[in-house]
């Protein structure tokens, strides 16, 4: 192909990218390795004609954006783009695509796994044992059946979908809100509630929405006292749609039993915060997608969005951007 690019990837690029990336760019620069400072990002950005972005803590702002000259494509290697101004990227001709899809069965399997191990109090299980105390007798309290328990899905995209399933087949009745009713998800699977009702009927709910300046915040002080006492909290979206202090009280009331948190609103959340002093929380680190062969999914279709963008052809999976004002 003539005129061809320079592409900068601070995510790291398998042989097989690089080796289809090489059909639209003379220039490949792979900064994964460099943990580069903010400043000198925005340096190596300056003649690039697309990046292959990842992890999310590298912010796409005006700042940055600005540096970025002749960037015609974000290729982000995430479902989430809350880390890219959609705005300056409209005003500027940048196009961007993610990677819905492929993200959802590995990250509804972390999610379920939240389910069973907060509601299972698997942790407790395993201090338990770890303490001697099963040759002295049972671990109390129990935890509890998941069998026709309500799980309320707060975002119905494609981990939703995933999670409904797998809830399904642990015999939980599965209610969802979503931004609006999905008319191609079978009301006998899963019945279409208001945010209400969602947090007054749930008895676990997981959070799977995108965040958004709508969804920002959802999980606040009002919404966690309209939840069920005792009910259950799972979070493997992005840690910005909770407030994590509301939660914090929330947990430590015992108001919710238990939060299994995937992401959290910061993250890393500092280990001094005071969410790693009780009991009825797990936290892990962000871990959703990541097995091998779905960050390599990921990974071939930002590729395929950045040769397309380059090509000038539709993207396979656009994020869709505002009309620049
Ligand atoms: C996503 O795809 O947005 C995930 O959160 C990244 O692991």
């Amino acid at each position: 192909m003539a005129g061809k690019a320079r592409i900068v990837a601070t995510w790291p690029l398998t042989p097989h990218a690089v080796e289809r990336l090489r059909d639209v760019a003379d220039t490949i620069e792979d900064v994964s390795g460099d943990n580069l400072p903010k400043d000198e990002l925005a340096k190596r950005l300056e003649t690039a004609d697309a990046i292959i972005t990842f992890p999310l803590a590298i912010r796409f702002d005006k700042e940055l954006l600005a540096h970025c000259k002749n960037l015609k494509v974000i290729a982000t290697v995430s479902v989430g783009y809350d880390n890219i101004d959609l705005g300056v990227c409209a005003e500027r001709g940048v196009k961007v695509g993610n990677t819905p899809g492929v993200i959802a069965p590995d990250t509804a399997d972390i999610g379920m796994a939240l389910i069973l191990v907060t509601m299972r109090r698997v942790v407790a299980g395993l201090d338990f044992v770890r303490a001697g105390k099963f040759e002295r007798g049972e671990m109390a309290p129990y935890g509890n059946a998941l069998n026709r328990k309500s799980l309320g899905i707060f975002g119905m995209g494609g981990v939703g979908a995933a999670l409904g399933q797998r809830g399904r087949a642990a015999g939980m009745k599965i209610i969802y809100h979503n931004r609006s009713k999905r008319s191609d998800v079978d009301p006998s699977e899963a019945t279409y509630v208001s945010f209400d009702d969602l947090l007054a009927q749930s008895d676990v709910i997981a959070v799977t929405a995108p965040l958004t300046p709508e969804t920002r915040g959802a999980f606040n002080k009002a919404a966690f006292a309209k939840m069920k006492r005792g009910a259950y909290f799972v979070n493997i979206a992005r840690g910005g749609l909770v407030e994590t202090d509301a939660l914090y009280d929330a947990l430590k009331s015992g108001h919710l039993a238990y939060a299994g948190l995937d992401v959290t609103d910061p993250e890393p959340l500092p280990l001094s915060h005071p969410l790693y002093t009780l009991d009825n929380v797990v936290v892990i680190p962000h871990i959703g997608t990541q097995t091998p062969e779905t960050r390599d999914e990921m990974l071939e279709l930002a590729v395929s969005n950045v040769i397309a963008a380059l090509r000038g052809e539709p993207l396979p999976a656009a994020v869709r951007l505002p009309v620049p004002t």
